[in-house]
């Protein structure tokens, strides 16, 4: 069975752009192959951020996860720093990256440029993310577009590595990318994000859900609620294709090139749908939240079997690179 692994950041919720982009391809892919799911707490570091809080977001990435329906009973989810297999790895592949590939990264020059310092982790963030799916020699990587690039990048250590120490030993890992792979926030420009703070979370309550899409940007040619609107140029309608039964969704089309329907009775719509959707999974996140020993434990033996994969690869990994075994050194008093 081909091996998936995908990561997360716990840098807050679950959104409906992180889950079509990738967490609803994960959920598919445990029917299908063996399945290594990471929430990457050494990754969300690299940014400012909240330590007071990174314990919190961490745990309820966890309990998003399993509402969404990743199952630990079929597949590994794990917090890479409980496997320091990952920062090892890291350091290890860092010795064959050359610089000018990290420094070409679009999400590495986006992010400095936003920066008054730029600190070496965001550098290596790549490198990192290379170690977290090479170190369970994974086949298949469910990501976002924005994503693709560091699976480039991917590759080529791969490459590099085995070329200098073994070859064959690390598969090169390919992305798996669906029809979600860049949903727009609901500023209609930019890709949704958390930070960007354009975001509908996947758990918002349906009054949230309507306080958050009101405003949202739609066909910029509607200006009043007579104009006919283009619904190929409006974010909502995309979402809209997501979310409601086709139906519905040639309905909206429809009633929008006609200006029969404003924007507001589009977006109810939407919203009725995103809730509808979403329902069952609130309930069980609700549950979860309930449980923490439970979803502890689950990340406690999500590491354990991840720590055993890990080791495997790295006892190769050493002895590949000649490094002296911790096992041979005599302790002579
Ligand atoms: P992160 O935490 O930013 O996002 C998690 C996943 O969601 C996808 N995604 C999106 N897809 C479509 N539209 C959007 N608006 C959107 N926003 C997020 C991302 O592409 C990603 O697949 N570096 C990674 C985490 C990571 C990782 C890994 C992923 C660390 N190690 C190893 C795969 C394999 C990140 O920051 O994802």
């Amino acid at each position: 069975m081909a091996r998936v692994f995908s990561g997360i950041q716990p840098s807050g919720e679950l959104h409906i752009g992180n889950y079509l982009g990738a967490v609803r391809n994960w959920v598919a892919l445990q029917e299908t192959h063996e399945c290594v799911f990471c929430i990457v707490d050494y990754h969300a570091i690299t940014q400012d951020y909240d330590a007071g809080q990174l314990q919190t977001r961490t745990l309820e990435m966890a309990v998003s996860l399993l509402a969404a329906g990743i199952d630990p009973e079929r597949s590994t989810v794990f917090v890479q720093s409980h496997v320091p297999e990952h920062t090892e790895l890291a350091w290890v592949f860092m010795t064959v990256t050359p610089l000018g590939e990290l420094e070409r990264m679009t999400q590495f020059k986006d992010k400095s440029q936003r920066q008054e310092s730029v600190r070496a982790g965001l550098l290596n963030y790549p490198v990192l993310q290379a170690a977290d799916i090479l170190l369970y020699r994974a086949d298949v990587v469910p990501v976002g577009d924005d994503q693709v690039q560091h699976l480039e990048l991917a590759r080529e250590v791969a490459r590099k590595w085995n070329a200098r120490y073994r070859e064959g030993f690390f598969p090169e890992p390919q992305p798996h990318v669906g029809a979600g792979r860049r949903i727009l926030g609901l500023d209609g420009e930019a890709k949704m994000s958390k930070s960007l703070g354009n975001t509908i979370g996947v758990f918002d309550s349906p009054e949230r859900v309507w306080e958050l899409l009101r405003p949202a940007k739609t066909d910029p040619a509607r200006v009043t609620r007579k104009d006919p609107g283009d619904p190929e140029k409006c974010n909502l309608y995309t979402l809209h294709q997501y979310f409601s039964p086709p139906a519905t969704v040639r309905e909206v089309a429809a009633n929008c090139r006609g200006a029969q329907w404003g924007c507001l009775d589009c977006k109810r719509v939407l919203a009725d749908h995103i809730v509808r959707t979403f329902a069952p999974m609130r309930a069980r996140a609700l549950e979860f939240a309930q449980q923490p020993d439970r979803v502890r434990e689950v990340l406690a033996d999500g590491a354990d079997r991840a720590r055993a994969m890990a080791r495997d690869t790295m006892r190769t990994v050493r002895e590949a690179m000649g490094l002296l075994p911790a096992s041979e050194v005599v302790i002579r008093s």
